[in-house]
């Protein structure tokens, strides 16, 4: 697949080169793509580009920004490169004020998450909410002694749910779909609580695992 990845931090690059791994062709996007020089230099056969071109480039794209930045990453990314598409959306609505007691604060409140918010102004493409409730390090391929975590995703559109399972199937994850978009109200404050045992004791070595019957 061609996949383009919307961001330059390490969520970005950390995508980028799992799908680099995996044989996808990627392009990774930034407002300012000389940032990604460094990048381009340590994995060739990875392209570089603006939020534009990066999104016009994918098949499917991975929004993976600032949570407060997400729809100004999406809105320069543009709704036509968008139309259609798989949007894989990693961000968390995470505020600029301090976490409490180790527990971050969100600009969103519990009855509407930042993907539905997103989904609702980009109504054309198709988002599906991931990788948002585990750190970076363990995106792909983790190895736990427990056996492979659960990734657990939602959105609209059952086609491009599929798609992600696979994506997840291939980097390493079981995949736990938890319906509409409304469930990210649930799926984003994960990221709250994978966060608390890092900031109250430093421990940021593990992932969650849906255990069924
Ligand atoms: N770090 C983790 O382990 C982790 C794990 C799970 C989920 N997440 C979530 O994944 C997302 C990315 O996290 P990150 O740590 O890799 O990076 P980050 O530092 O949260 O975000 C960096 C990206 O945000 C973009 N950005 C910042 N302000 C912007 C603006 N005003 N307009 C457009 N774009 C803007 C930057 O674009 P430029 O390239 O143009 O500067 C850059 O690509 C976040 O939402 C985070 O909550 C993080």
């Amino acid at each position: 697949m061609k996949v383009g990845v919307l961001g330059s931090g390490g969520v970005a690059t950390t995508l980028a080169n799992g799908f680099l791994k995996h044989g996808h062709e990627v392009m990774l996007g930034s407002r300012t793509p000389e940032k990604l020089k460094e990048w381009a230099a340590t994995n060739s056969a990875g392209k570089t580009g603006t939020f534009a071109d990066a999104a016009e480039f994918g098949e499917v794209v991975v929004l993976a920004v600032k949570g407060s930045a997400a729809w100004e990453a999406l809105r320069r990314a543009g709704e036509s490169n968008l139309s259609g598409k798989v949007v894989i959306d990693s961000c968390n609505p995470i505020s600029d004020e301090p976490p409490a007691n180790g527990v971050l604060r969100f600009f969103t409140t519990l009855n509407e998450s930042l993907m539905e918010q997103l989904q609702k102004q980009f109504a054309d493409a198709r988002l599906v909410k991931a990788f948002n409730s585990v750190g970076a390090p363990f995106m792909i391929n983790p190895q736990f002694e427990g056996g492979k975590p659960t990734m657990f995703i939602c959105g609209n559109n059952e086609e491009a749910k599929k798609t992600v399972t696979g994506i997840l199937d291939q980097f390493g994850w079981e995949t736990a779909d938890m319906g509409g978009a409304e469930a990210a109200r649930a799926i984003e404050p994960l990221c709250m609580l994978w966060c608390i045992p890092g900031f109250l004791r430093n421990e940021w070595t593990h992932a969650f695992k849906l255990l069924r019957k």
